[in-house]
């Protein structure tokens, strides 16, 4: 049997006292690749947000990974983004360093101590996006397709079981997006599991996967013709 890696039960997803979503059931497996879809304002982000721990979980039941959204406290979200990579539309980069330092902050920010065997899981990540050449370069000094294959790159240093991507390819014109999109999906073909909230219906034709929607408050599964 495979693993389950988000397993949501009758969950409820709050903004405020504003409910954004509710009655969410979800299992989500060792390897998929799930597109999250839905109108500006239906609920994506928060979606996104509840399996990150951002919001916390109110109602319902969850589990991600090895922890329990319900119970966990405040002091286990970092230990929790550990077993994540998360990537945003807007790349999140640390603009004062470069790339190679981008990323050694984060594994020192992690536990990581040993000079050498940061620098090899630097050049591994880098080189997984296809940015081993570019350490050097500062952020602005890249594309934003280049900086967002920087951003997975980081999403990946820690190994994590689920990569969770919202809007990845917001903000990047349609070659660039299917160019990280690739990135994604070679990640994704590789055995790790994906969740990613977009709007790009061009790249959901082009790369089918497993689709949810928001509407309404809820979050359905749909077939592609019906999108
Ligand atoms: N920090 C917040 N505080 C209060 N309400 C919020 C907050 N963030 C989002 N909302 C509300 O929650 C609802 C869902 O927003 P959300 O950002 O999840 O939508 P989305 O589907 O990600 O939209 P988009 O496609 O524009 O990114 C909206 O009505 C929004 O106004
Ligand atoms: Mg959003």
């Amino acid at each position: 049997m495979s693993e389950t890696i988000v397993q949501l039960e009758d969950v409820s997803v709050f903004q405020r006292e504003n409910l954004i979503l509710n009655e969410i059931n979800l299992e989500v497996k060792k390897g998929e690749f799930v597109y999250v879809i839905g109108k500006t304002g239906s609920g994506k982000s928060s979606f996104m947000k509840t399996l990150y721990a951002d919001l916390p979980l109110k109602q319902g039941k969850g589990k991600i990974v090895d922890f329990d959204l319900k119970t966990m406290q405040e002091k286990d979200i970092p230990f929790l983004r550990r077993k994540l990579g998360i990537v945003f539309q807007d790349f999140k980069l640390l603009l004062d360093r470069n790339i190679n330092n981008n990323l050694k902050f984060v594994l020192k920010a992690t536990g990581w101590t040993d000079s050498g065997k940061m620098e090899n899981k630097i050049e591994e990540v880098l080189e997984k996006v296809g940015m081993k050449t570019k350490g050097f370069k500062f952020p602005h000094e890249l594309s934003g397709g280049e900086q967002q294959r920087v951003a997975i790159a980081r999403a990946l240093l820690n190994d994590p079981e689920l990569i969770l991507a919202d809007e990845p390819t917001g903000n990047l014109d349609p070659q660039t997006s299917v160019e990280v999109m690739k990135v994604l999906q070679e990640i994704n073909e590789n055995g790790r599991t994906i969740i990613m909230a977009t709007h790009d219906y061009a790249l959901i034709l082009k790369y089918p996967h497993k689709t949810l929607k928001c509407d309404g408050s809820k979050i359905f599964e749909v077939i592609q013709k019906a999108i």
